[in-house]
Formats: structure tokens, sequence, C-alpha cells
């Protein structure tokens, strides 16, 4: 695996920076921010834009599709797979081999899907392992069903790809039944509820890992734990707030399991960035900027392209290994992939190892698990949580 400093190619992962260069946590002084500083906000801009303008000469390395290496032997759950990356993640692991359960909010579009696929499949090998479940995340009453049901059949999970997501652009905040605003709900809320619910699975598919499919766009979020649901008015809400916020509250969240989680219990936590791509979250942009897609496909990755990530932190025999050696070294947050397979710095402010602390807590407390519930899981004791009595 390549380190995330530049292209040079190494045998052994590291971290994306060495340890001893990070910064320590000054907590009094965190504790009184309430925005990015100027400088964190333009680098996080820089990091957004240049991931537009370069990530094609930065991926230029990579295959496509990413060539994967045998995976017959595992069973992949992945989020929103009826459309963008997440179908072509779902499609790719299964022709691949692996058995793979799309958890979707449309099952009958996945069945569509299915039938598509196996007809185009049909001599080139084995019919394909794949399934249909339901999973809304606007629901975490869904959200504990799908797992009641994943567990309930003792078998082992070995990947869970949180890919779905929103991104409702220029529309007007929005909750949820379960009184929470969407952005955070579908990207952060709902997600974390599953990654912890399905732990005893991924405990019997172990070595086994969570991938969720963040975005580039986190670096230009900042998440303030007492209002998560962007209603203190601090903040004037727009989509692109609700969008960022949501996937640096995902960031954190991530980098405190992977702590909470012991090494013997051999599951890796790992957030990716995508990169740029043509799907269909582009959907509620303004017009002119779905005519720029068509007209720049050059900057843009097609949802194969997109895909590759997702893949690699899913696949590659290195990654655990990796995400070990992150552990050890007690660095601050999970690994992070970018959009070209390589690991990279999460942003700055995902470092803040108070506010990820607190950001864990809150989302524990809004998806109604209690506090020390990756522990009694690991023990292999049984947890509630408040939703999904009916
Ligand atoms: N495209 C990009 O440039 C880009 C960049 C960075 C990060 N990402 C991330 O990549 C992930 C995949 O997005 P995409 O670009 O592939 O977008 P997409 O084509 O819109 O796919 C999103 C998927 O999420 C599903 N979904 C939405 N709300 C859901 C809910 N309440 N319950 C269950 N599933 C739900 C959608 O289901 P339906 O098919 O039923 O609508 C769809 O399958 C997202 O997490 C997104 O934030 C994308």
């Amino acid at each position: 695996m390549d380190d995330g400093g530049g292209g040079s190619s190494s045998s052994s992962p590291k971290s994306p920076k060495s340890p001893d260069s990070a910064p320590e946590p000054k907590p009094k002084e965190r504790k009184q921010k309430s925005g990015l500083g100027w400088l964190e906000w333009a680098r996080g801009w820089m990091s957004v834009i240049g991931e537009m303008l370069f990530q094609r000469i930065m991926a230029s390395h990579l295959e496509n599709p990413l060539p994967l290496p045998p995976v017959n032997h595992l069973t992949c759950i992945v989020t929103g797979s009826t459309s963008g990356i997440g179908l072509q993640i779902a499609r790719q692991l299964a022709e691949a081999g692996a058995h793979v359960v799309m958890a979707v909010r449309n099952p009958k579009a996945a069945q569509d899907l299915i039938q598509k696929w196996q007809n185009e499949w049909s001599g080139m090998g084995l019919p394909l392992n794949i399934e249909v479940m339901e999973l809304d995340l606007l629901s975490l009453d869904s959200v504990v069903r799908f797992a009641d049901a994943w567990n309930s059949r003792l078998g082992p999970l070995h990947v869970l790809i949180n890919n779905a997501g929103i991104f409702s652009i220029g529309e007007p905040q929005k909750f949820s039944k379960d009184g929470y605003e969407q952005h955070m709900q579908v990207n952060h809320l709902a997600p974390a509820l599953l990654s912890v619910l399905l732990l005893p699975s991924l405990l019997r598919g172990s070595p086994s890992r969570i991938v969720n499919v963040n975005s580039v766009m986190h670096y230009i979020g900042f998440v303030d734990p007492e209002d998560m649901n962007l209603v203190s008015g601090r903040r004037k809400y727009t989509s692109l707030l609700g969008y960022c916020c949501s996937k640096l509250a995902q960031v954190m969240f991530s980098s405190v399991l992977h702590k909470r989680l012991p090494a013997e219990s051999g599951i890796s936590v790992l957030c990716v960035s995508p990169g740029v791509v043509q799907t269909n979250v582009a959907r509620d942009l303004p017009r002119i900027v779905q005519a720029g897609y068509h007209v720049i496909p050059y900057f843009i990755f097609n949802p194969q392209e997109g895909s590759r990530s997702s893949l690699f932190a899913a696949t590659d025999p290195q990654v655990p290994e990796y995400c070990e050696l992150l552990k050890a070294d007690e660095w601050p947050v999970c690994a992070f992939i970018s959009q070209d397979c390589r690991p990279t710095n999460p942003s700055e402010e995902a470092h803040n190892v108070e506010t990820a602390y607190r950001v864990w807590e809150k989302t524990l407390e809004m998806i109604g698990l209690p506090s020390d519930c990756v522990e009694r899981l690991i023990e292999g004791e049984e947890i509630t949580c408040r939703y999904g009595g009916q």
C-alpha cells in the first residue's frame, strides 16, 4: 500500500504522518471553538478543489475496473446499492464471487438489477450469489430490524459497506420521523447504528471490515456535538453545511469506534473518499452544474471509477495490518483512503480528539444505545436499543 504523502510505494504500511509530529490536543482551547479557523477552512477548500481538478491524474496508476483479490469467502453488505457507487460496488463484488447483500430502501429496484446482472452474467460462471434486504436509513427502527434479521442468521459478516448517502442540494432543512436532520441521519447516525448493531456478525466474520463511503467534503465540515441537528441558529443551515457536518461526524465516530475495538476483535474501521463521481447524488444540482458534469467528463469519475477506493478498502489484504498499525501507534483517527486508493489524512478538525469523543457520546445517545455498547457486544452480551420496538 502506498503512503498518503505521495506516489512512492512502500512494502509496510505506515501512518499518513508520523504520530510523533502530531500536535498535542489542547482541550481548553478547543472547547471554545465554534467553527473552523480561516486557515483550516481555506486548506479544506483547497483539498476539495484539488480533488475535483486532479483526481484523474492522482488515480492514473489505477486500473478500471479495479482488479480484486479472491473474495469467494466473503459475505458483504452494501447499503444504497441501487444506484451510483453502491451499485458498482455490489455488482463487482458479486461478479468476483462474494456473497453480496444489497441493503436498500427500494427492494423491487434491487431485484430488477439482480435479474439483469444474472442475465448478463449467465455463461460466465456460477450464478451471482446476491440477495436483497430492506433498509431505510431515514428510519432507525428499520436499521434495528435489518440488524436483528441479519444477526439472527448467526452467520459471519466480513464486510459492511456503509455507502448509502444523500446530499439534498439547495433543499430546505428536513427532519426524519426520528426527529433528526436528514443528512445527519442518513449519512452518519443510521450507518453508526448499523455498524454497532452488526458487531456480533462482524466478530463471527473476523477478520472483518467496516467501510464508510465518506467524502473530501468533510474537510470543510465542523461538528458542534451539542447541535448535531443544526437547529441552534448559530450557523445558518444550508444543505452544504448539513452534508459536510454529517461526513465529518462519521469520520469522528469511526475514529473512536476504531480505537474502542480491541485488536483481538479483528474488525477494521475505515473511511474512504470516492472522488467526484457522476451519480444520482447530483440529481438536485442546478441544471447548469449538471450540464457542466457532461461537458467536463475528464474531471469527473464514472461510478465504476468512483467505486475503486471502497472496493480497495473492502478487499486489499494489507488494509487490516495498516489499521492495526494506526491503532498500535495510537493515531487519533481511523484509516482514511482517498479516491486514488492511497491512505491519507482526514481533516485537521477530524483530529480533534476531544470533539470526536463528544460526537461519539452524543451519537450513541441519539441512536438510543448505551455508552458501553461496544464493550458489551465484544464480551458477547446483548444490548437494547431505544429503536426497533415496532
Ligand atoms: N458522487 C459523488 O461525487 C460523491 C462524492 C463523495 C462522496 N459520495 C458518497 O458516496 C455515497 C454514494 O453516493 P452516490 O454518489 O453513489 O449517490 P446516489 O447515486 O444517489 O446513491 C445513493 C444511494 O443511497 C441510497 N439511499 C439514499 N437514501 C437512503 C435511505 N434513506 N435509505 C437507504 N438508502 C438510501 C439511494 O437509494 P435510492 O436508489 O433508492 O435513491 C442510492 O442507492 C454517498 O455516501 C455519498 O455521500 C459521493
